[in-house]
């Protein structure tokens, strides 16, 4: 979702939400650390670390070894056989220039071609995309989504099951975060006095959100996606889904349309993603609040103090931003009515007072099984979910996913399998789902000033998550993980910068955040930390002031002893990103022209290339000179740089502040070179490669998303001419057949 351009009734950029009113650290205000360095690595390891290092067995787990690890078993599968890579890796393209042009700029020697855009049809008879706001509603649960991020490559072989290898055909595999409504009917939304009167519209918006699952093809040297697969299918926003997981079946998800809160209808504002070693895939819900109606004066009174905590805390506050509920009259299901929150029967079952407890989840998905029903796995807690990235897979341990909360202020976390990986269950579907994903320790990370951090567990009666907590009486397993950034504020985790992808380096283990930018009112200067350390004026070309970490970083950890499941880690910040211009201490990782960049946000370890890094950007700060971006990076290792202090400083005060920091060793042109330029107006995000990665498919998200109404359009990418824009999947390849980006 893009950072600048759409906005609420009160100019709030839809995305730029920040809802943690805690006292948690920003750690200059705590006056000395909890732990010191000794008990973290000395001999004082708690009982929980105790007892989680016994239960993984079979000793230290796999320092350093590759990711995924799946040996040889009596699999369904076959092992991934990744092509060889040059050793040691090194980036073989020159670096592409920043550019405000309405085109996607690669760089010689590569060809990108347009592979899979907005309402494209994807069963047969389904007519091709007018892209007038014209195309039959009832069609668009068979066309391409709107707003495409996340992604992953599934390769396919011969008798139709995974094979990661497969380097000419596969099911590719996206989230469709959002819409741009402008470009979706024939004049933007029909709206007259806040209602949405035109209910085909909404249908459309309904279809035009979730997932795609398409089978694409290699023919020749060109890509194309196939338009008859049998394993075409739309998830989206009407699609019938499970709960699985401790919040299933609970009070918390009973909702007129599921009495007994076992299913909810539906996924939205499908962000970053995630895989699983048994090949299905994850998407990842995050700032679904805002589609929800919440009528705050009248409502508020027929509410207990635990829900009021929790509407608040997760930003529950506003008309919904599609106005879905606004709809009348309500179908017999109730599909739009269950936008609204409203307590309005006898009790729970009678209305959608609970529909917002059933979003913000990890929602698993079958691409192998189109008639499969998704399910949300509510072990892995409810937040904003950005992504959920697969740490090391090794038999016989434990399975991890990493995963950001996208708002300001907003924590890392981790989930922790309690089954150890058997790789007997590759190809196991749903059912591997259940045994790895519905039973686990969910963490969340605190950052500590020194360069190790904590992950403190959240579960009931631990880590100050009690009835007694004194912000929300937390009642059982499944009020933890449904309040889980309420469980986090108890347990006192760190609060960053927007943490937006996560990505686990193959070679090392090491695991990459993007925390995309925060501003001045989220984060002041008095609010930094050793892991979110720089506060600075950002100044455009026109010289308007942006104030706060508009450009943001990337923080990497690495689990102690290279264990997934270790409860201590070490941290630096990787990369700082900033204009190339911009003064020592705020370009801290020593840009170039060749390489500087705003607003990390997608990124993504390369499986062909181990090593290689592609990092994407979501711009709002730097795109008075460029547009978004994709960048190719050989990122080294957690404490390749060193410690550091910085001077912050506060323009509109004319104060500084000093701030310490661990700041990686800068990448240099070598380790980081602008790769691709997107047309206007755009967000790069999604990225996946084929099985022999000399393919890589990028998604392009919202060009043109500022258009004004009753103007032409900012951007006419992909299709050129007076068009409307499109997103896109993108496909490209290297013209000699090698490794894109080496
Ligand atoms: Fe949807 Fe966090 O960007
Ligand atoms: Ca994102
Ligand atoms: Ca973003």
């Amino acid at each position: 979702m893009t950072a600048n351009t759409r906005t609420d009734a009160n100019g709030v950029d839809l995305d730029d939400v920040g809802t943690n009113p805690t006292a948690n650290p920003s750690f200059t205000d705590l006056i000395a650390s909890r732990l010191s360095r000794r008990h973290l690595f000395g001999l004082g390891v708690g009982t929980a670390g105790t007892a989680l290092l016994q239960a993984c067995g079979g000793g230290s787990g796999g320092g350093g070894a590759a990711f995924p690890i799946i040996p040889p078993a009596p699999a369904p599968a076959p092992a991934p056989a990744p092509a060889p890579s040059p050793t040691p890796l090194k980036l073989g393209f020159n670096p592409v220039a920043k550019s405000l042009d309405d085109v996607v700029t690669v760089p010689a020697g590569y060809t990108a071609s347009v592979l899979y855009r907005l309402g494209d049809p994807i069963a047969a008879g389904v007519a091709a995309y007018k892209n007038d706001g014209t195309d039959d509603p009832a069609t668009y649960d068979r066309r391409a989504g709107d707003h495409h991020d996340g992604m992953t490559f599934f390769g396919v072989n011969a008798t139709n099951k995974w094979d990661p290898a497969n380097a000419s055909r596969g099911l590719l595999v996206m989230n469709h975060e959002a819409i741009t409504p402008l470009f979706l009917h024939p004049k933007g939304q029909t709206i007259v006095g806040g209602v949405r009167t035109v209910a085909d519209e909404v249908t459309r918006e309904f279809y035009l959100h979730g997932v795609s699952v398409v089978e694409v093809n290699k023919n020749g040297s060109s890509w194309s996606y196939k338009q008859d697969s049998s394993f075409n299918r739309r998830v989206h926003t009407l699609t019938e889904m499970q709960f699985s997981g401790p919040a299933a079946k609970t009070d918390y998800l009973k909702t007129k349309y599921s009495t007994d809160g076992s299913k909810t209808r539906g996924t939205l504002n499908n962000c970053a993603n995630g895989t699983t070693p048994w090949g299905t895939y994850l998407t990842c819900e995050e700032n679904w609040a805002g589609y929800f109606r919440r009528i705050k004066g009248t409502d508020d009174s027929k509410r207990s103090a635990k829900e009021l905590a929790s509407f608040s805390r997760y930003g529950v506050a506003s008309t919904g931003r599609e106005l879905w509920a606004t709809v009348t009259p309500d179908t017999a299901d109730g599909q739009y009515g269950r936008w609204n929150t409203e307590v309005l029967g006898a009790s729970a079952t009678d209305d959608y007072r609970n529909g917002h407890n059933t979003y913000g989840w990890v929602v698993e998905i079958d691409p192998f099984n189109p008639t499969s029903t998704p399910k949300k796995r509510t072990a892995l807690g409810r937040f904003g979910h950005e992504g959920a990235c697969l740490g090391p897979v090794v038999v016989g341990k434990p399975l991890v996913w990493y995963m950001g909360d996208d708002s300001r202020n907003e924590y890392i976390y981790k989930f922790v399998s309690t089954k150890n990986w058997d790789a007997a269950d590759i190809g196991g579907g749903m059912a591997a789902g259940d045994k790895y994903m519905d039973d686990g320790r969910l963490y969340v990370a605190r950052f500590d000033e020194d360069g190790t951090g904590v992950w403190l567990e959240l579960k009931l009666g631990v880590n100050n998550i009690t009835s007694n907590y004194d912000k929300y009486a937390f009642a059982d397993a499944a009020d933890v993980v449904t309040n889980a950034r309420l469980a986090a504020d108890a347990a006192g985790a760190t609060k960053m910068d927007r943490p937006e992808w996560t990505a686990v380096n193959p070679k090392t283990g090491d695991v990459y955040v993007t925390l995309t930018n925060t501003n001045a009112a989220s984060r002041p200067i008095g609010k930094t930390s050793a892991s979110n350390p720089r506060y600075y004026d950002d100044r455009t070309t026109a010289n308007a002031p942006q104030l706060g970490n508009p450009n943001g970083h990337i923080v990497r950890f690495a689990d102690e002893n290279a264990d997934p499941t270790s409860l201590r880690f070490k941290w630096d910040v990787y990369l700082f990103a900033a204009r190339s211009t911009a003064s020592a201490d705020v370009n801290l990782s020593q840009l170039t022209a060749d390489n500087d960049l705003s607003s990390p946000d997608g990124m993504w370890f390369s499986h062909a290339a181990p090593g290689l890094l592609w990092l994407q950007t979501d711009d709002g700060a730097y795109t008075d000179v460029t547009n978004c971006m994709l960048l190719a990076a050989l990122p080294g290792k957690v404490g390749d740089g060193g410690a550091k202090v910085i001077t912050n400083v506060d323009a509109a005060t004319s104060t500084t502040r000093t701030q310490n920091t661990f700041v990686g060793k800068a990448p240099g042109t070598e380790g980081l070179r602008r790769f691709l330029v997107g047309p206007k107006d755009c967000e790069l995000t999604g990225i996946a490669e084929s099985g022999d990665g000399r393919a890589l498919f990028v998604n392009i998200q919202h060009p043109g998303e500022g258009s004004k109404k009753d103007e032409t359009p900012i951007s006419h990418w992909p299709d050129g001419g007076s068009s409307r824009p499109r997103s896109a999947t993108v496909v490209i390849t290297k013209n000699d057949g090698g490794l894109i980006g080496l």
